[in-house]
């Protein structure tokens, strides 16, 4: 199967707009589809592959790319599985256009209890969250019907199905052309780091779906916030794009409560690598420094790398590595004319390993840590990403970075925590960094 990555600007594609009861809250969505443009052409090839095929299509969304299928066909979310090779017994998101597309599922068979004509049938605890957070990163568990209509594949055989009306006009636009609610995980290979551009998507699903539609890189960069208001008290289940005081801050919310296991209780160590990873993980192993933890010296690392090699640093607030001693020298880049003079550069200025990282900004950059030892010298090639010190950002660049540096190969991967005290999304970000540093036994 050949895969073709599409680009799709949603300035192009045409009109999108909503018909809403009150301000904000997506009742209906029209989309007046500008069929002159390739843009709009693309969208309309992806909705008939949502139709008809069991293929599925990849899409954007704000929060990361996610493989799509008509949710209502059993073979079309079978092909979900098969694409991502991920096990069956984990429900699917299923994401829609607007909440009258979702009230037809909660009603499949139309009204017939007459008492219920104007009730919506979206439970009344949800309707505080839509206002505030959709369209946008938010998942919430709905009662799925005995005479549903979405495929059973999607729900795991849970009585509940996750719903997600994303705020990606792409996503939107989507969903509304091929008139189906769409199931969609993300959109990257079973276990690896979720995809938040359209090569991640190629890189890992290449040769095994049709189309790519490519908006460029995702807005918030980790997926939504799950949420169960259905049961007492309400549970958040997965962190995400939205955060737990945003959703605190809700009428009926306020005793929300944390239902997913974090892995922080494991203790503040920087996780042993080399086994199998779970979630989120790339091929080389992740350590993980919770923060307000010592960062590993440079001889810890040794450990990982055998006698040579190449380590991936992941930073983020104030990482400072300490070398373990004065006998380690930063090199910078590969034109470094002379290990001495570098050796006396480096004492000179009075840098040392910290000074050295602060200097190389934002981007990857390589340096070269270099011992001398009787036997000759010992060099580490540190591959260096800086994603700053703002939750945001550190969410929006986390995916990119881990498969940056994956496929350069290194060793070992070495991340640096973020604080999950402030309104943001630093939750989410180290949850997701727990389970990619997890090791499964
Ligand atoms: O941001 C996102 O939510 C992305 C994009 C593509 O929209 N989608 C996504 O989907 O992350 P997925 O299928 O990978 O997430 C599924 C997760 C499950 O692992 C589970 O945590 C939760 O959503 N979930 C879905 N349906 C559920 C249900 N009925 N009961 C409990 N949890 C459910
Ligand atoms: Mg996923």
């Amino acid at each position: 199967m050949k895969t073709s990555v599409v680009p799709v600007d949603p300035a192009k594609i045409g009109r999108l707009s909503a018909t809403s009861s009150t301000p904000d809250v997506l009742d209906e969505l029209k989309l007046d589809l500008d069929t002159t443009t390739s843009d709009a052409q693309s969208l309309q090839t992806a909705a008939r592959l949502l139709q008809q095929s069991d293929v599925p299509v990849a899409f954007p969304t704000e929060t990361v790319y996610g493989l799509g299928a008509d949710a209502t066909r059993s073979s079309a979310v079978r092909g979900i599985y098969t694409a991502k090779q991920r096990p069956s017994d984990n429900p699917l998101i299923v994401h829609f256009a607007s909440l009258q597309q979702i009230r037809q599922i909660l009603r499949p068979s139309g009204i017939t209890d007459s008492q219920d004509v104007d009730k919506d049938p979206i439970p009344d605890i949800y309707h505080p969250l839509i206002r505030r957070f959709w369209p946008g990163p938010l998942t919430i568990l709905l009662p799925n019907p005995s005479e549903s209509t979405l495929a059973p594949e999607v729900t795991a055989g849970l009585s509940t199905f996750g719903a997600r009306l994303p705020r990606h006009p792409i996503a939107l636009a989507l969903i509304q052309f091929a008139g189906v609610p769409v199931a969609a995980p993300s959109a990257n290979a079973s276990t690896k780091p979720s995809p938040t551009a359209a090569e991640h998507v190629a890189y890992d699903l290449d040769g095994r779906i049709e189309m790519i539609l490519d908006s460029g890189p995702c807005e918030v960069g980790v997926e939504s916030t799950v949420v169960d208001g259905l049961s007492q008290p309400p549970l958040i289940l997965r962190p995400g794009g939205i955060s737990l005081e945003q959703i605190r801050a809700c009428p009926g919310w306020e005793n929300v409560s944390i239902g997913y296991k974090d892995t922080s209780e494991q203790g503040s160590k920087p996780r042993a690598p080399g086994m199998k990873y779970r979630h989120y993980s790339p091929r080389s192993p992740v350590i993980l420094v919770e923060p307000e933890t010592r960062p590993p010296l440079l001889e810890d690392l040794r450990t990982y790398l055998g006698d040579n090699g190449k380590i991936g640093l992941v930073r983020t607030s104030n990482w400072s590595l300490q070398p373990g001693s004065r006998e380690w020298l930063v090199r910078r880049g590969q034109q470094s004319p002379s290990l001495s003079n570098d050796l006396r550069a480096t004492e000179a200025s009075g840098l040392g390993f910290a000074g050295m990282l602060k200097n190389l900004g934002k981007e990857r950059s390589k340096l070269e840590l270099v011992k001398q030892t009787a036997g000759g010298d010992y060099a580490i090639e540190v591959l260096d990403m800086h994603l700053g010190a703002d939750a945001a950002d550190v969410a929006r660049g986390i995916f990119a970075a881990l498969r940056r540096l994956d496929q350069e190969d290194v060793a070992v991967i070495l991340v640096e925590g973020i604080g999950e005290d402030g309104d943001d999304l630093a939750a989410a970000v180290m949850n997701r960094l727990r389970k990619a540093a997890e090791v499964v036994k």
